[in-house]
Order: C-alpha cells, then sequence, then structure tokens
C-alpha cells in the first residue's frame, strides 16, 4: 500500500551524487583561478634575502616592547597547521598578533586552505610573484619545506602541533568519513568500530580522500601515509621534520605549549591567550574502547611515532624551560584567560551553533552535522577591552576575511554543503 522505497534515495547514492557534482565543480573552479605559472624561478633568486628580515625588525622594535630585553620578538613564522589538533585555535593567536603588528601573511587564494591536498606551492599564495617575502605562513597546505623556505627570511621560525593519533583519527573520521567514499559501503551505526575491526576492507591507498583515514599528520608534512611504522623512511622523516621545525607542540598539554610558543617567539602572555575554537561537542565524539583504541594506534603507527618521538622532546623543552617555572606561567595563563572568559564570553561557555546568535561567530560545520561549538560575545563589555574579545572569538573564516582573503571557493562550497544536507 505504501510507496516502496525508492533506491536511488540511499544515503550512500545521495553521497555519490554529490560528489561526483562537487568535483566536477570544483575542478572546473580550480582550473580557472588557478592559472599555471611556468616554472622558470631559479631557487636562488626566489629565496627571501635576509636584508628583508633585517628591516622588519627595524620597523618592529618600537610597537612591541618586551619585558625581556634580552631577545626581541619573532616576527617571521612558518605555523603548519595540521588537521584536527588544535590548530585553529593557534591560528586565531597568530591571526592577532599579525594584525596588531601590520605583519605580512602569505594568504591562500579564494579559500581558506593552500589547495589542499595538493603539495604547497609558492604559486598558490594570493598575489605571489617570485621573490616576494612573507612574515607568517599558518593555513592548511600540503607541507613542502622547499617551497615555503622561499616565502620566509631564512631566520623563520618553525613550528607545528600534534595530537594523539588515536583521538586524532577518531576526530578526522568523524569530521571527513563522508568525503572519503570507500566509508559509504560501511553499514553499520558504529562506522568507525566497523571501519577498525577491517581497515582493508574499506581502505585503499589509492581511493579519493583515503588520507584522512591513515596517518593523516605524516600525510600533512607531505610524506607517505602508507609506510609502516617499522619502515627506515619513517625514521628518516623524523629526522627531516626534528631539523626543519624549531618547536612542535603537543595538542594534550596545550597550555604548556602556549607558553613554550611564547617563549621561543619572544612574545607576551597577552600574545598567547585564547579560548578553545573548533570544539566539538562532546556528545559527537565516540569513545573507544581500549581494544580499538589499540586497533587505531596500530593503524596509524607511522603518526604513533612521530607523535611519541616529538612528545619526548617537547618534554625535554619544557625540562629545559623549567618544570617550576612552567606551572607558574601555566597558572598565570589559566588565569588571565580565565579572567578574558568572563570579559567577554556571554554565559562564560561554547554553545551549539544553533544558539549563536551573531553569524559572525558561528564556525564551519561538517559535512551533514553540526557539531562543532562556538560562542555568543556579552553584550555590555568595556569597550576597551571589546575589540580583543571580538577578535579572540572570531572563527578561522571570518577572521580570514576579516583580513581580506577573498574565500568564494570555500562559500560556495559551503552553500552547496548546506543546500544539499
Ligand atoms: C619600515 O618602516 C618604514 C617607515 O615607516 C617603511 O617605509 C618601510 O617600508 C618599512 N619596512 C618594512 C619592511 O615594512
Ligand atoms: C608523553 O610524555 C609524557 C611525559 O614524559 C608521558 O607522561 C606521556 O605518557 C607521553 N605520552 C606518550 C603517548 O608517549
Amino acid at each position: 500500500m505504501s510507496v516502496p522505497r525508492r533506491r536511488w534515495c540511499s544515503p550512500a547514492v545521495r553521497g555519490l551524487v554529490f560528489w561526483v557534482l562537487l568535483m566536477n565543480i570544483m575542478l572546473v573552479l580550480y582550473c580557472l583561478s588557478n592559472p599555471t605559472q611556468p616554472n622558470i624561478r631559479s631557487s636562488q633568486e626566489d629565496t627571501c634575502p635576509i636584508r628583508m628580515s633585517k628591516l622588519w625588525k627595524e620597523n618592529l622594535t618600537t610597537p612591541l616592547q618586551n619585558t625581556k630585553p634580552q631577545c626581541s620578538p619573532k616576527v617571521h613564522i612558518m605555523f603548519m597547521k595540521t588537521h584536527k589538533t588544535a590548530s585553529s585555535t593557534i591560528l586565531n593567536i597568530l591571526f592577532r598578533f599579525g594584525e596588531k603588528h601590520q605583519l605580512k601573511f602569505a594568504f591562500p587564494d579564494g579559500r581558506n586552505d593552500f589547495f589542499y591536498p595538493s603539495p604547497f606551492q609558492c604559486s598558490q599564495v594570493k598575489d605571489y610573484k617570485p621573490g616576494d617575502c612573507f612574515n607568517i605562513v599558518c593555513n592548511h597546505m600540503r607541507f613542502d619545506y622547499q617551497e615555503v623556505s622561499k616565502l620566509l627570511p631564512p631566520d623563520a621560525v618553525y613550528v607545528t602541533i600534534l595530537r594523539d593519533p588515536v583521538d586524532l583519527f577518531e576526530s578526522s573520521f568523524h569530521y571527513y568519513h563522508q568525503a572519503v567514499p570507500l566509508t559509504w559501503s560501511i553499514k553499520s551505526d558504529n562506522k568507525l568500530a566497523e571501519f577498525l575491526n577491517s581497515p582493508q576492507t574499506f581502505y585503499r591507498p589509492e581511493a579519493f580522500n583515503s588520507f584522512y583515514l591513515k596517518n593523516l599528520l605524516f600525510f600533512d608534512f607531505g610524506f607517505d601515509n602508507n609506510l609502516e611504522s617499522d619502515n627506515p623512511r619513517v625514521t628518516q622523516a623524523l629526522h627531516t621534520l626534528s631539523q626543519r621545525f624549531h618547536l612542535v607542540l603537543m595538542a594534550e598539554y596545550f597550555e604548556e605549549s602556549l607558553i613554550l610558543l611564547k617563549d621561543t617567539l619572544c612574545w607576551t602572555l597577552e600574545d598567547v591567550l585564547y579560548f578553545k575554537l573548533n570544539v566539538r561537542k562532546s556528545s559527537s565524539v565516540s569513545p573507544l574502547s581500549l581494544e580499538l583504541r589499540a586497533k587505531a594506534m596500530k593503524w596509524n603507527g607511522a603518526d604513533w611515532r612521530l607523535y611519541r618521538h616529538f612528545n619526548a622532546t617537547f618534554w625535554d623543552k619544557v625540562e629545559a624551560f623549567g618544570q617550576e617555572r612552567m606551572k607558574r606561567e601555566v597558572n598565570e595563563l589559566r588565569r588571565r584567560n580565565g579572567e578574558m572568559k568572563d570579559l567577554c564570553i556571554e554565559g562564560g561557555d561554547a554553545v551549539e551553533a544553533d544558539q549563536i546568535q551573531e553569524r559572525r561567530f558561528v564556525p564551519w560545520q561538517p559535512l551533514g552535522e553540526s557539531s562543532i561549538l562556538g560562542y555568543n560575545m556579552k553584550k555590555d563589555i568595556d569597550p576597551k577591552f571589546r575589540t580583543m574579545c571580538q577578535k579572540m572569538l572570531t572563527p578561522e573564516i571570518q577572521y580570514l576575511s576579516e583580513l581580506g582573503v577573498s574565500l568564494w571557493l570555500t562559500r560556495l562550497w559551503g552553500w552547496i554543503k548546506d543546500t544539499l544536507y
């Protein structure tokens, strides 16, 4: 008596139609927006001269009065923004610092990342001309040291952040599985568990977007994410990264990380005050049993090695900084953050997206969901703090717009996503 369930309505088919459509549109747009640049540059000419960095330093000594006379604030920074690692909160800190001191960012064009997952190339930078120099590079990219180093003076500080690969995998699976066609055939309600119980059934290295589901950190850093953890190339990759990055932060020790960042960059405590941005509501986090955690760890073995290696170097740095001093500074950071929270945030905490009154504070949501929290700003803020509150609460996409980045591709994508789902 009832109409038979029409098969083309199944989520998998709907997903397929969606992605085919989207990919076609994106491909056309990519070709239109990214005219191929002839590769005639010699790396010598492209490298930022050190002279540039000296000039910037001279210009910055006056506005940046630091309490520590023995160091001058660093203004040349490469922040390798990894996925699902609290990196959006660090981005907000960098945006605020850069804006305050009128630093020059190397921004992407038309979207919020450098054509991820394509490897980074200078030509992806907005208005780039060979020889251009910048202060800060910090948007999502697939890291390529040779290319990035052309944009920055040789004294640039390279920083990144890692997170426990098991939690990162859970988060990445939640956020991106709809974008990985391989997962559409998983029937069970607990897709994550079914995937981990038999990853080889649902995973192929060459499949579209599959990197989101295995060793995503390794992939972000530009390496092969399908290496087994005992492969000598993993060891070599760790060695290379240790040489490239001056500081590797840990999402699990976020406050200690910010203190080390402040110390490395010779910034003030005020510069690293923050509200956690892009946080997922806890009900959308799948709790993993110990058994599944062990499977996720094994599945992401290369990332696990990476994480363990830099966890050790991180704590060596804390040791060198001084455990007691670290405790003191973390307490002070907490106190100041608490003050800012009381000053800025209505209700004192993050709320779900549909509770956020102003559009400018609504964060970007994953495909087919609304699980990312945001904030309402208090109405009656002391004018002295109003701008700071506003900036601390502004999500990445909106902040990029305010900094003058055109985001038409990102916005179009968002529109398609929200219309179809
Ligand atoms: C430094 O400041 C001077 C004077 O304001 C300006 O002309 C120059 O372009 C600045 N240099 C840099 C590298 O920003
Ligand atoms: C990271 O280092 C800390 C301090 O040494 C240690 O307690 C913790 O277990 C380490 N985590 C991992 C995953 O190795």
